[in-house]
């Protein structure tokens, strides 16, 4: 029999605020090693000839996890150093409509700092004329995050921000477009060349300023749960403390959400419900049908899917079927509604969701056997959701910049001089 892999090297640097990120490479390796480990487990367990359910296997109550644990320091990739210049360029370029296609989609159109640095819609809004097909989620804490997006397709933040930018139904920029548009704006040709020595804006060097940006001021280590882990034994309330030990506990959520981010950064089927939208919202259904088509699924799959595969798409192993990333639990008070297709409405609604079980949809085969009916009591449930809670701060507020404009390239003195 196998053991549950135990200790998770990501959750743990994090919780040792080690700098986890020696290089996008070699983070990229270690992440891609770790994820891919319910299948390597299932090749394993078919070799030694004792086959055992797909993916984990309890371990038993919240025993060997990571620990919750303070968040430590955010880790930086050595190719990406943040300088404070860096950031205030990054800064301005998240909310930059000229980074979008027809400039009504910077970043922030989709990441609303009022919205919990999300958009507050069970699925996001899309570029014009589209709706997105999976929830928005926050940026604050990302940084942390070894994969990005709720199947982890990219490796990094700044991977992110070009896929981001340039994606069709979210930013659907032309980059060379985007290049052209701040060559204009001398504000952004003097700030790129003293951030980067550009001699006019590289659209890649936009994509490391915004990643830089999110790594200094898109963060929070000061919730009441890192508060705790830190000394300060008052941050939680009693309630919060007895939500604390249902969560290590009766409740098991520590299996899966665990460490510093309070996720271990895997992948499962927890059997969220199909998004009643995809059936009543046109466009809704198009880029869902669209992005189906893009990802490379079979006719079969088209025609008749009404579910989001998931991490299926990255590897199209069919027992990766709807299974998702494990998000964080950090700052969620704000980043209503819930869970990949924004379906849960509430943290209340969260807590009922997993006690009753889970849910079904159609990749029910693959579901986790960790989702189990938890029994919970109404004191409880409320306990469990006023821990939830800790995981928030205060909402990160932001002055937003000031948006530089456009002016001709040269002056008409400056054309003179170079006619000489
Ligand atoms: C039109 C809406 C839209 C725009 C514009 C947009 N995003 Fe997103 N963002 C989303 C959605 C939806 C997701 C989740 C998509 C998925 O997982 O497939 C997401 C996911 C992310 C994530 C991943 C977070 C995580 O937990 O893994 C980050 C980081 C992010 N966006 C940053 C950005 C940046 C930076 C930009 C600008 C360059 C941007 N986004 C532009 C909608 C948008
Ligand atoms: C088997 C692993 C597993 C266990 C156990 C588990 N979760 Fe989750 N959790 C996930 C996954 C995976 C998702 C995303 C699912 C999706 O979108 O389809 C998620 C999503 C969430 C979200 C939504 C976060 C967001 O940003 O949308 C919350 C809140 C949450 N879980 C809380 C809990 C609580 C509370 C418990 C214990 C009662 C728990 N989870 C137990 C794996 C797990």
């Amino acid at each position: 029999m196998f053991k549950k892999r135990k200790t998770n090297p990501v959750a743990v640097a994090v919780a040792l605020g080690a700098t986890l990120m020696t290089g996008c490479t070699s983070a990229t390796t270690s992440v891609v090693k770790s994820e891919s480990s319910s299948a390597h487990m299932m090749v394993a367990s078919m070799e030694s000839g004792t086959l055992v359910a797909a993916s984990r296997v309890s371990g038993g109550q919240g025993v060997n996890n990571p620990p919750l644990a303070a968040l430590g320091p955010v880790p930086i990739p050595p190719d990406n150093p943040n300088t404070p210049a860096k950031v205030e360029l990054g800064k301005m370029l998240f909310f930059e409509p000229a980074v979008g296609g027809d400039t009504s989609t910077p970043c922030s159109a989709c990441h609303e700092p009022d919205q919990g640095w999300a958009w507050a819609e069970d699925i996001s809004r899309g570029y014009p004329g589209t709706v997105h097909w999976r929830n928005s989620q926050t940026t604050v804490n990302s940084a942390y995050y070894p994969r990005l997006f709720w199947a982890g397709s990219v490796p990094s933040l700044e991977a992110q921000a070009k896929s981001a930018a340039g994606g069709a139904v979210a930013g659907n920029a032309e980059f060379d477009i985007v290049e052209a548009r701040l060559a204009l704006m001398p504000e952004y040709r003097k700030r790129f060349n003293e951030v980067f020595g550009d001699e006019f804006p590289l659209y890649r060097n936009a994509f490391r300023a915004i990643a830089a940006f999110e790594r200094a001021d898109l963060v929070q280590r000061d919730a009441p749960i890192d508060n705790y882990f830190n000394g300060d034994k008052d941050a939680l309330s009693e309630e919060q403390k007895r939500g604390m030990a249902l969560f290590n506990g009766k409740a098991n959520c520590i299996e899966c959400h665990n460490g510093a981010m309070a996720t271990d950064f895997d992948y499962y089927n927890i059997g969220v419900p199909t998004l009643p939208r995809w059936d009543e919202d046109g466009l809704a259904q198009i880029t869902y049908r669209y992005e189906m088509y893009a990802k490379g699924s079979n006719e079969e799959m088209y025609k008749n899917y009404k579910e989001d595969p998931g991490f299926y798409f990255r590897d199209k192993n069919v027992w990766n079927k709807g299974k998702f990333r494990v998000p964080s639990l950090r700052y969620t008070m704000y980043t209503a509604p819930y869970m990949h297709n924004g379906t849960l409405m509430t943290l209340e609604d969260v807590v009922d969701f997993y006690n009753q079980g889970g849910g079904n949809n159609v990749f029910s085969a693959n579901k986790s056997d960790l989702i189990k009916p938890l029994g919970l009591s109404d004191e409880e449930k409320e306990d469990l959701v006023a821990f939830l809670e800790a995981f928030s701060g205060d909402e990160i507020e932001i002055e937003r910049p000031k948006m530089p404009g456009y002016a001709p390239l040269f002056t008409k003195a400056e054309l003179m001089m170079e006619k000489k």
